[in-house]
């Protein structure tokens, strides 16, 4: 893929860029976007950049109607004209002020299955995937089946606390929070579908008025907190397994809040207190009940949830899957970002990181952990039991010398095993109920965090995934977001979710005798042993 160097006042950046791919769109997945408000159709002639040399498309008639010639001659050009073709470098002296929802990158996407409804008015719909530590939202025109755009930003109710239980803890000791993080959840999407009205379609309030659906999904507990309703008994083990009603108890004051008035606002219900509605939304999105039993999806997250398909049932879980692999609670850890070491390879006594975006090394997300830890054990640097052979002092072992960022530490380690421990020992116990064993997973479908930068063999090699055939495993990215958006464009999506939960077995865990065993089992950095029938 061709590289695109970027110069800024914030710095100097590389992004590898798909070849036709506007500079507009390779921009609006980081944190430097251009400014923009049409959709990228060449009429605002707000997205302003110098093109200082490479290999790139001609200017477009657009530029020649919006730059003058002077301009055109400094090597001014619209960013979302700009394609390109080769390795090339540009200049972003006008950005657009700092926002925290950025594109979703196009390969994170899946493209729904589309049974459009005939729509006459109030045309477009928005799913919104309601993540623990991001949210997911999607604008759709829902009678022509087009995606207008995507954002991603962080969740803001993580100042109460990165995980769920924080959250929850937060509001049972002072319930008064429960109306303050409801409002933060729902300012946040209004936030990103007003951010995508103004740059994509370049209109906000009339454009408000025409949306005629607003699907949201997520884990039980990110639904009781956006509706206000607390969730503070779901910390209690007794109602793991409990149907929550976690609809909006006031729709029409969100649709007021909102300036939505024609927008049915649609939560599926969560399968019970410890299982979301993103599972589901991500069982739509594989279609993972349309094959013959033993295929598996696991969601990695902060709450890693699972289900097993054994040809009539579907067995779910979810365990603490820890904000390890999410990179959180990890010394210099970060989500799956520009600048995030994402794969490590070993080269001599020292190491390659591959970052997303190519860019300056600023942290490590999940998949680059989980690499490098297989390529320490590799070597012997690391033992099974997750010690150091040679203890790397306090700061860590920094994979880079040169860069402190990408140190891990022992406390690292320990998060990651204790994250990946929990969800092998959760798949090998939904094995166990649905009477399967692990050589009978035919397809397993690894969504969430790790997105599409898991190296599946190293994975393997730590005991975080079984050791089946790669071909057998797949990853995803945004499967929630899609289940989401395949459900919005039905038209129908209570009832898809509903069909689907209707078979559903929950299994709580901490009932199982023998998961603890397992867990334990489980730590040590060492592939999983895939039991002979
Ligand atoms: S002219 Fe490029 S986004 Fe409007």
């Amino acid at each position: 893929m061709p590289t695109l160097l970027i110069h800024a006042a914030t710095g100097e950046q590389r992004l590898e860029v798909a070849v036709g791919q506007s500079v507009r769109d390779a921009l609006d997945v980081t944190e430097l976007r251009v400014r923009a408000a049409c959709g990228g159709t060449g009429t605002c002639g707000a997205c302003v950049v110098k093109l200082i040399g490479g290999n790139v498309s001609a200017p477009t008639v657009a530029e020649y109607m919006k730059l003058t010639p002077e301009e055109r001659a400094e090597g001014t050009r619209l960013a979302c004209q700009l394609r390109i073709k080769g390795d090339a470098e540009i200049l972003v002296d006008q950005p657009a002020p700092p926002s925290r929802w950025k594109s979703i990158p196009a390969e994170n996407l899946i493209t729904p299955a589309q049974h459009l409804p005939d729509l006459p008015a109030h045309i477009y719909g928005v799913a919104v995937d309601l993540g623990t530590t991001h949210i997911r939202v999607a604008l759709w025109d829902r009678k022509h089946g087009k995606r207008i755009a995507t954002r991603r930003g962080p969740n803001p109710q993580g100042a109460f606390g990165a995980d769920v239980l924080n959250r929850l803890d937060a509001v049972r000791d002072r319930p008064e929070r429960a109306a303050e993080l409801a409002k933060l959840a729902r300012t946040a999407i209004i936030q990103a579908v007003r951010d995508i009205l103004a740059r994509d379609v370049g209109e906000v309030k009339p454009m408000m008025a025409e949306i005629g659906e607003v699907l949201i999904v997520g884990n039980t507990a990110m639904l009781a907190l956006l509706t206000g309703y607390g969730g503070e008994d779901l910390v209690d083990p007794a109602y793991w397994q409990a149907a929550v009603d976690c609809r909006p108890p006031d729709a029409a004051v969100w649709q007021a809040l909102w300036f939505m008035p024609h927008a049915r606002i649609v939560l599926p219900a969560p399968v019970a207190g410890f299982i979301g509605s993103d599972l589901i939304a991500d069982l739509l999105a594989t279609r993972l009940t349309e094959e013959p039993a033993g295929a598996m999806l696991i969601d990695v997250g902060t709450n890693t949830e699972i289900a097993l398909w054994d040809g009539a049932h579907l067995h779910v879980t979810s365990v603490p899957g820890g904000p390890a692999f999410e990179g959180v609670g990890i010394r210099h850890g970060m989500p799956a970002e520009p600048g995030a070491i994402c794969r490590v390879r070993p080269a001599g006594d020292a190491f390659i990181c591959e970052t997303i975006g190519h860019s300056e090394v600023r942290g490590i997300c999940g998949s680059g952990l989980a690499d490098a830890i297989a390529v320490l054990l590799a070597q012997g640097k690391l033992k099974p039991s997750g010690r150091f052979a040679v203890p790397p002092g306090p700061e860590g072992f920094a994979l880079d010398p040169a860069n402190p960022k990408s140190s891990i530490t022992g406390i690292d380690i320990d998060a990651f095993q204790r994250a990946k421990a929990a969800t092998a020992a959760a798949m090998g116990q939904l094995l166990e109920q649905a009477k399967l064993h692990w050589s009978d997973l035919h397809r397993l479908c690894v969504c969430g965090a790790f997105g599409h930068t898991l190296d599946v063999a190293h994975a393997q090699a730590v005991g975080l995934l079984p050791p089946l055939d790669a071909a057998r495993i797949e990853l995803f990215a945004d499967a929630s977001l899609a289940g989401a958006e395949e459900a919005l464009l039905s038209g129908q999506g209570d009832t898809q979710f509903a069909a689907l939960t209707a078979r559903t077995k929950t299994i709580n865990l901490s009932l199982i005798s023998g998961y603890e065993d397992s867990y334990i089992n489980h730590l040590r950095l060492r592939p999983i042993v895939i039991d002979s029938k």
